[in-house]
C-alpha cells in the first residue's frame, strides 16, 4: 500500500502509515513543524491541509492521501517575509517554539479572510498554545501580516537590519527570522551523521523496590545498541544544588517518583527503540507512597532520603514580631494553599550528545550551560572542561529547565556507544519528570495600627518539594524573604519548611517561591484594609517602600525604587472599578544575591570587522541575546550589522551564570557594557576604525557583592536590585477577568517591545495560576495531560495593559535596567483574589480559585 499527497508543491509517496508530523519531520526534514506534545493538544505542529489549519500529529499519512499540504517552508517568499517582519515588529516571538504553528494557523485564516478582526484571529489560533507571550502580540502579528498582504502596510527592511538598536529602542530581536521560518535549530532539529536514539524506562510506581531489570531480550534485538543501568554510571547522582537525584534507580533500591529512570535503552532508530523498551522486563515490589507534607512529617513515615524527609528549612527573622503583633490594633491570621504548577513550556526536553575531543559535547535546551556541565562532571567524575555544553534555541524554560533532565542521559549513552545520541522526553515524561512550582500550605498573620501602617508579620510556610531537592533551598528562601511584600515595616518572624514526598519534584518556576507567599500576604492586606476602613489601594500606598526607607529584611531601598509610581499609575483605573477590581503589589530580586558569587562575564572579539560577543547566558525566550546587543550597540555606537552574539557555549564563552532570578539583563548586561566601554575607548583612540582593532579581545567581569542571609550588619544588602509592580485585575459582570493593568518598575527599559511581551506573558501565566491551572495527583501520580493543564487560550485572554514606569534615578549598572522575567507573574493571582472579594465578599484562600466564572465552566 502506498500513500500519495502533495507537500509544498511536490508530490510525495510513502509506504508507511504514520503520523504526518513524523513523516514531515523525519522523512522530509521539514523542521518548522514542531513536536510539542504529539497528543493534538498544543498546536506547535500546525500545518495547512487543503486550506485548513490542522495539527499534523493527529493526521496520518494514510488519511492525508490526495491532500495538498503546506508548511512554513512552502509559503511563497512574500508571505514568509510578511510574517517575519510583522512578528518581529510587534514582538510576537519569544521562545519561538509555538510560532511556526501560529504562522500556519494565521496563514489559513488570512487566505479565507484577508481582513480578519481580532476576534477572528483569536478563534483561528485557539487551538495553539503559547506559554510565553500572552497571545496579544501574536494576534497583532497576524493582523499586521494580513495588512501587509492586503497592501495596506509595507515592510520596512531597515527594521530587521537594525540600525535602531540602542538602549530604549524597539529593537527587532535577533532570533525572529530563524524562529518564524523554522530555520533556526532547537535540539530536536539537530541531525548528525550516525545519530542514534535513547529513551529511559521510568518507574511504574512512585515508591517501589526495583527487584530485577532484565534487558536480555531487548539487547538481543537487531538495532539495539545498549541498555544502561545504574551500574554504568560512575557516580549515580545528579542535582542542581544537592546531589540527591539518582540517575537510575539501581536494582534493589527504592524509587521516589514516577519520573524516576530505571534504565536507558539506546537503539539505531526510534521504532526499534520503542519495541526494545517494551522488551525490557522490570519487576517491582510496590510500597506505600508518601503523598503529603503531613504524611512526610509523621513519626513513622518512611525515610525517602538518608537524612529524613525534611529537605530544607529557613528561619528569617528581624525585630520582635510577637510583641509587635500583640500590640497591634488590627491583626489578621489566615491560612492559604497553592498547588503544584506545571511549566508547560512548549518544547519538551531534548539533548544530543556526542564524543568530542578528549571528552563529550552536548547540545542542550537548558537555562545554564555551565550548570549542566557541572552536574555532568559530578556524575562522570571528570574535570569540567572535558565536557562542552552548547545551547540550541531553548523553547521556553520558566525555571523548569534548570536541572538536568536528558543531557546527562545523552552523555552517558554517547560515551557508551561512541556515537551521537539524541534523548528526548515525550510530553507525558516531561510532565512526570521535571520539577514543578512548589505546592504550599501557609499561615500568615499580619498586623497594623489604626492608620493601617503594618506592624509585623508572622508566618509559617510548608512546601512539598516532591521526590528531590532540585532548588528547594533557594526557592523556599525566596518565598520566606519575599513573604513580607514590598513594604516599609520591621518585625518579622518567618519559618519555612520543605518536605520530601513521593510526588514529582518541585523546584524553580518563574516567581521562585514568591508567587505562593505573596498570594497569601496580599490577600491578608485586603482583610486588614477592611478592618481599618481604608481601600486596598490606600493601605498599600501608605506602606509602600520608598527610596531610603528600610525593607523588612533590613535592606535600604535604593534610589531607583518606584513602587509608589506603579501604584499611582493604576490608581484611577482601580478606583473607578473598585467594586469589581482587585489590586496587589510585589517585589522580586534581580540577581541571585544573599552573599553568593553572582558574576556576569562577557568577552568581545573583533574578528573580520565584526564584534563578536561571547557570554554563556541562556536566552530561553525572554530575549537577553538581543538586549546584550542593544547594550553593546549603545555603548560602542556600532550598528547592529557589525555585532554578533555567539550564543551560550561553555567552550568559547565565559560563564555568566544561570538564567534565573531575573538576573541576565542586569548582571550579564553590565558585564557586556563594561567590555563594550573598553572597546569604545580603543575605538576612540583609532578614530572609530574597527579594522585597526582586528583580533583584539575585551573581557569584563561584573560582581556587586551582597550580604548573606542573616548577616550580622544593621542593614544587610540582600540583593543588587529589586523590581516592583502593581497589578489591577478588573472583572466583568459574569466574573471574567476583563482587563489587567500591570504597572512595573524594572528600572531602565532596554527594549520596550520586549518588556511589554514579558509583562503580557507573565500576567497570563499569573491568571492561569489564579483561575484555571491545576496539577492533580492521585497517589503521587500526575493525572494531567498537556491538554488538561488548564492553560489559557487566545480566546480567553483579557485586555492586558503593560505599563512601565521609568525614574530619572537609576542604578549604575546596565544603564539602570533591573530585569522583568519573574515579577510579571507574581501580583496577578492576589489581584484576582481581591477582585472576586470586592465583588462577592468571599475570601478564596486556595488556587486555582473556586466558585469563579472559570471553575464553573470546567
Ligand atoms: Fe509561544 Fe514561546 S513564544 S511558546
Amino acid at each position: 500500500m502506498s500513500y500519495s499527497f502533495t507537500v509544498n508543491g511536490v508530490l510525495r509517496t510513502t509506504e508507511e502509515d504514520k503520523p504526518l508530523l513524523r513523516y514531515l519531520r523525519d522523512d522530509l526534514k521539514l523542521f518548522s513543524v514542531k513536536d510539542g506534545c504529539s497528543e493534538g493538544a498544543c498546536g506547535t505542529c500546525t500545518i495547512v491541509v487543503d486550506g485548513k489549519a490542522v495539527k499534523s500529529c493527529v493526521l496520518t499519512t494514510k488519511k492525508a492521501v490526495g491532500k495538498t499540504i503546506l508548511t512554513v517552508e512552502g509559503l511563497p517568499e512574500h508571505e514568509q517575509e510578511a510574517f517575519v517582519y510583522a512578528f518581529g515588529k510587534v514582538g510576537a516571538v519569544q521562545c519561538g517554539f509555538c510560532i511556526p504553528g501560529m504562522v500556519m494557523a494565521g496563514k489559513a485564516l488570512i487566505d479565507r479572510n484577508p481582513n480578519p478582526t481580532e476576534a477572528d484571529i483569536k478563534k483561528a489560533i485557539r487551538g495553539n498554545i503559547c506559554r510565553c507571550t500572552g497571545y496579544k502580540k501574536i494576534i497583532e502579528g497576524i493582523a499586521l501580516t494580513a495588512a501587509i498582504l492586503r497592501g495596506d502596510e509595507k515592510i520596512d527592511p531597515e527594521l530587521e537590519k537594525g540600525d535602531i538598536y540602542g538602549v530604549g529602542d524597539r529593537a527587532f530581536r535577533t532570533d525572529v527570522r530563524g524562529k518564524v521560518l523554522g530555520t533556526g535549530a532547537y535540539c530536536d532539529d539537530v541531525e548528525m551523521e550516525g545519530m542514534v536514539h535513547g529513551s529511559a524506562i521510568r518507574s511504574q510506581y512512585p515508591r517501589a523496590r526495583v527487584l530485577d531489570i532484565d534487558a536480555s531480550a531487548a539487547l538481543a534485538m537487531p538495532g539495539v545498541l545498549a541498555v544502561l543501568t545504574a551500574e554504568d554510571v560512575p557516580n549515580n547522582k545528579v542535582g542542581h544544588i544537592q546531589q540527591d537525584w539518582d540517575v537510575f534507580i539501581a536494582k534493589g533500591d527504592i524509587t521516589r517518583s514516577v519520573g524516576d529512570a530505571i534504565c536507558l535503552v539506546v537503539a539505531e532508530d526510534e521504532k526499534t527503540l520503542e519495541k526494545a523498551k517494551k522488551a525490557v522486563k522490570i519487576s517491582y515490589e510496590p510500597l506505600e507512597p508518601v503523598r503529603t507534607i503531613q504524611e512526610a512529617m509523621a513519626e513513622d513515615a518512611p525515610k525517602l532520603h538518608p537524612n529524613g524527609n525534611l529537605c530544607q528549612q529557613r528561619h528569617v527573622t528581624r525585630g520582635d514580631a510577637k510583641t509587635a503583633l500583640a500590640n497591634s490594633k488590627y491583626v489578621v491570621t489566615q491560612s492559604y494553599k497553592t498547588p503544584f504548577t506545571e511549566h508547560a513550556f512548549l518544547e519538551p526536553e531534548c539533548a544530543v550528545a556526542f564524543p568530542y575531543k578528549d571528552g563529550v559535547k552536548v547540545y542542550t535546551s537548558d537555562q545554564g550551560v555551565y550548570d549542566t556541565r557541572h552536574e555532568i562532571s559530578i556524575m562522570l567524575g571528570w574535570e569540567q572542561d572535558r565536557i562542552v555544553v552548547e545551547n540550541k534555541f531553548v523553547g521556553g524554560g520558566f525555571g523548569g529547565k534548570e536541572d538536568v533532565s536528558v543531557q546527562h542521559l545523552a552523555v552517558l549513552a554517547a560515551l557508551k556507544v561512541q556515537k551521537p545520541v539524541k534523548v528526548k522526553l515525550t510530553r507525558q515524561e516531561s510532565i512526570r519528570f521535571h520539577p514543578k512550582r512548589h505546592y504550599m500550605e501557609g499561615t500568615f498573620t499580619l498586623g497594623c495600627d489604626e492608620n493601617g501602617i503594618f506592624t509585623g508579620l508572622d508566618c509559617e510556610i510548608y512546601f512539598d518539594t516532591g521526590a528531590y531537592a532540585s532548588l528547594c533551598g533557594p526557592v523556599l528562601e525566596r518565598a520566606c524573604t519575599h513573604s513580607v511584600g514590598p513594604y516599609c515595616y520591621q518585625n518579622t518572624d518567618i519559618r519555612g519548611f520543605g518536605y520530601y514526598t513521593n510526588n514529582p519534584p518541585a523546584g524553580a518556576f518563574r516567581g521562585f517561591g514568591v508567587c505562593q507567599s505573596e498570594f497569601a500576604l496580599e490577600s491578608n492586606i485586603n482583610l486588614l484594609a477592611e478592618k481599618v476602613g481604608i481601600s486596598p489601594w490606600e493601605i498599600r500606598y501608605r506602606n509602600a517602600i520608598e527610596p531610603g526607607k528600610v525593607l523588612p529584611n533590613g535592606q535600604i531601598a535604593d534610589c531607583s525604587t518606584a513602587l509608589k509610581e506603579t501604584l499611582l499609575a493604576v490608581k484611577d483605573v482601580y478606583e473607578a472599578n473598585a467594586d469589581h477590581a482587585g489590586i496587589a503589589c510585589a517585589m522580586k530580586n534581580a540577581g541571585v544575591g544573599v552573599g553568593l558569587p553572582d558574576k556576569g562575564r562577557a568577552k568581545l572579539v573583533v574578528r573580520d570587522g565584526i564584534v563578536e560577543l561571547y557570554s554563556a547566558a541562556s536566552d530561553i525566550g525572554q530575549g537577553c541575546a538581543t538586549v546584550f546587543l542593544q547594550i553593546l550597540s549603545q555603548t560602542t555606537g556600532l550598528p547592529r550589522l557589525l555585532l554578533r552574539n555567539m550564543g551560550a557555549n561553555s567552550e568559547v564563552a565565559p560563564d555568566s551564570g544561570t538564567t534565573s532570578g531575573s538576573r541576565q539583563t542586569l548582571i550579564t548586561g553590565e558585564a557586556v557594557r563594561m567590555a563594550a566601554a573598553d572597546l569604545r575607548k580603543d575605538m576612540d583612540e583609532v578614530g572609530g576604525d574597527l579594522a585597526k582593532l582586528e583580533g583584539k579581545e575585551y573581557f569584563a567581569e561584573f560582581f556587586d557583592p551582597t550580604d548573606k542571609l542573616g548577616a550580622d550588619v544593621p542593614n544587610p544588602k540582600s540583593h543588587v536590585a529589586y523590581g516592583f509592580a502593581t497589578h489591577v485585575v478588573i472583572l466583568d459582570d459574569e466574573g471574567r477577568a476583563k482587563e489587567v493593568y500591570a504597572a512595573h518598575d524594572s528600572g531602565k527599559v532596554v527594549n520596550p517591545t520586549s518588556i511589554q511581551g514579558q509583562i503580557e506573558g507573565g500576567v497570563l501565566m499569573g491568571l492561569g495560576y489564579a483561575l484555571t491551572e491545576d496539577f492533580p495527583l492521585k497517589d503521587c501520580v500526575p493525572q494531567a495531560k498537556y491538554g488538561t493543564l488548564g492553560l489559557m487560550r487566545a480566546d480567553q485572554i483579557p485586555d492586558i495593559h503593560a505599563i512601565y514606569v521609568e525614574k530619572e534615578e537609576l542604578l549604575p549598572f546596565a544603564y539602570g535596567a533591573k530585569g522583568i522575567g519573574e515579577i510579571a507573574t507574581i501580583p496577578t493571582a492576589p489581584a484576582v483574589q481581591g477582585a472576586y472579594y470586592a465583588r462577592d465578599h468571599i475570601l478564596r484562600t486556595s488556587l486555582p480559585m473556586e466558585n469563579t466564572y472559570y471553575s464553573k465552566k470546567k
